[in-house]
């Protein structure tokens, strides 16, 4: 036999078939190519990886750093100057898609003046087939895509790519497969995402992340624990527990467990200070939930709890399996156990067959709830989802004016929440120093205020008591308590 071909059968039948040893395997391998690289560039190569969309993507974005650094590549923050590019894409509204094609193209030419280039794509905008069938006819410079499904086999796909100098493009539709104990570099060393389930089963009639993310799967909750554990054991005080519907967590587990009783188990691991989670659906939030955050000393006092619109009329076409009525109840029931909850939503303007009444709904419930802040958007019709095909796509101009009227009524609110804190001291996890003055460091509060006032980078993940001096409309200025 061909020696070579000996040699290499015998590689291949090294490959270790278990996970998460077999990403390992071709870490190691891609730091063989990726050091002979190196060599012949005559320096260390570096990469950036590029996050749009949720805080689900900023934790793969966490994974994809991880395995790049363990196989040798250098973290460099300039886009524009690094030798391995990957965008972690979001394709929930249709302007993320076009922020990532307007970008590829000033990496095709970067890439015609740096040999060593790659571009990689991975995220929900890849699980779109007619995306992908757009990157290949119009950007075929880009390297390696895959999917959300099998982000955690980026070092295999990049030795696949190092091997055959070939586009590398694996999309998997779907998966019931969750891959522990890859290597994950943190952004921040005091607070980290911690995932508790992927994708969504509830198909908002809007929404494309079911489609993109797959159905509803809950980590194991023993998991979760050690993972926290490790992290509280590297210095990290806060987590954020991750997911598109924390709500309905566990429900799928060979022994089912709630989110509330998750919570419990989180809420005992000695040095874990504050807890945070993302998302709450309104229609599966239990009074289990609210009572284990009412009584507990470390879940922040903070619940987002998307209403998409006020219209029960309009919430049953989008899917979203409550009323008005409704809603407004369980706001009040959260409030009533937690006064000095913060709440935070999601609303979408100009959904099909949206009248002016449907948008005076939606404003009511703003000026009942008082939310501490909003995100607002204008409906992004995202094709193969239930309300692209709806009649009565409501006309921009339309649209435009509610979403401003929306805006403003948002906005005096959340000025006006930001100001109730006025002269009270609380007490801050210090995040950073503060981007704009050096002179002060950046905080948050439990209710996710961000406060800024005087210190310096050694008080970085710790926590200090702060009067609040200032409001300055949706932040403070504050002052360490004497
Ligand atoms: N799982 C979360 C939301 C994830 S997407 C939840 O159910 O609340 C984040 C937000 O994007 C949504 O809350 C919604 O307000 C917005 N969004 C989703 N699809 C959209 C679309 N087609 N057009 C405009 N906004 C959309
Ligand atoms: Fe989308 Fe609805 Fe799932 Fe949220 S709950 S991710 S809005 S389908
Ligand atoms: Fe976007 Fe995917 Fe998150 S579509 S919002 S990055 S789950």
């Amino acid at each position: 036999m061909n020696q070579n071909i000996s040699d290499t059968a015998e590689r291949e039948a090294q490959i270790p078939v278990q996970e998460p040893q077999r990403q390992y395997y071709f870490m190691e391998r891609a730091k063989e190519h990726l050091e002979e690289m190196c060599r012949a560039a005559g320096r260390r190569l570096t990469f950036c990886v590029t996050t749009f969309g949720c805080q689900m993507n900023a934790r793969d974005s966490e994974k994809l750093v991880g395995i790049l650094e363990r196989v040798g590549y250098m973290e460099e923050p300039d886009e524009e100057k690094a030798d391995f590019v990957i965008y972690n894409t979001c394709t929930v509204r249709e302007n993320a898609n076009q922020r990532v094609y307007g970008r590829l193209g000033q990496l095709g030419r970067n890439k015609k003046k740096n040999p060593n280039m790659m571009i990689a794509l991975c995220g929900c905008m890849m699980q779109e087939p007619e995306v992908v069938e757009k990157l290949k006819k119009s950007y075929p410079f880009v390297d390696i895509i895959f999917g959300t499904h099998n982000i955690y086999k980026f070092a295999e796909l990049l030795v696949s790519h190092m091997e055959s100098e070939r586009t590398v493009i694996d999309i998997w539709k779907d998966t019931d497969k969750i891959v522990e104990d890859l290597p994950s570099e943190r952004k921040y060393p005091f607070k980290s995402g911690v995932n508790i389930m992927f994708g969504c089963n509830n198909f908002c009639s809007y929404c494309i992340v079911p489609y993109v993310r797959g159905r509803e799967r809950s980590r194991d909750p023993r998991a979760i624990i050690k993972e926290i554990e490790r992290l509280v054991s590297e210095g990290v005080v806060e987590v954020m527990l991750l997911g598109q519907n924390v709500n309905s967590y566990g429900k799928t587990l060979d022994k089912p467990m709630t989110f509330a009783q998750l919570l419990r188990e989180i809420e005992k691991i000695d040095g874990l200070e504050r807890i945070r989670f993302m998302t709450s659906h309104p229609k599966d939030l239990s009074d289990e939930l609210i009572d284990v955050m009412a009584s507990s000393g470390k879940i922040c006092r903070h619940l987002h709890l998307p209403v998409q619109s006020g219209s029960t009329r309009i919430l049953e076409k989008m899917n979203r399996r409550y009323t008005k009525e409704g809603y407004l109840a369980l706001a009040e029931r959260i409030k009533k156990a937690m006064p000095d909850i913060s709440l935070t939503t999601d609303i979408i303007v100009g959904f099909p067959g949206e009248t002016e009444e449907d948008f005076q709904d939606t404003l009511d419930v703003v000026r009942k709830v008082r939310y501490d802040s909003a995100f607002t958007f204008i409906y992004s019709k995202r094709t193969g989802t239930p309300a692209a095909a709806m009649p009565d796509q409501v006309p921009g101009d339309v649209v435009k004016d509610r979403f401003d009227r929306l805006l403003k009524e948002v906005q005096d609110i959340s000025t006006q929440m930001c100001a109730l804190h006025q002269g009270t001291v609380q007490t801050v996890l210090v995040e950073s120093v503060n981007a704009h003055d050096p002179a002060l460091v950046t905080g948050r509060l439990g209710n996710n205020l961000l406060v800024h006032f005087p210190g310096d980078a050694s008080m970085i993940g710790g926590f200090f008591r702060v009067k609040l001096k200032e409001c300055k409309g949706f932040y403070y200025i504050g002052e360490i308590a004497q």
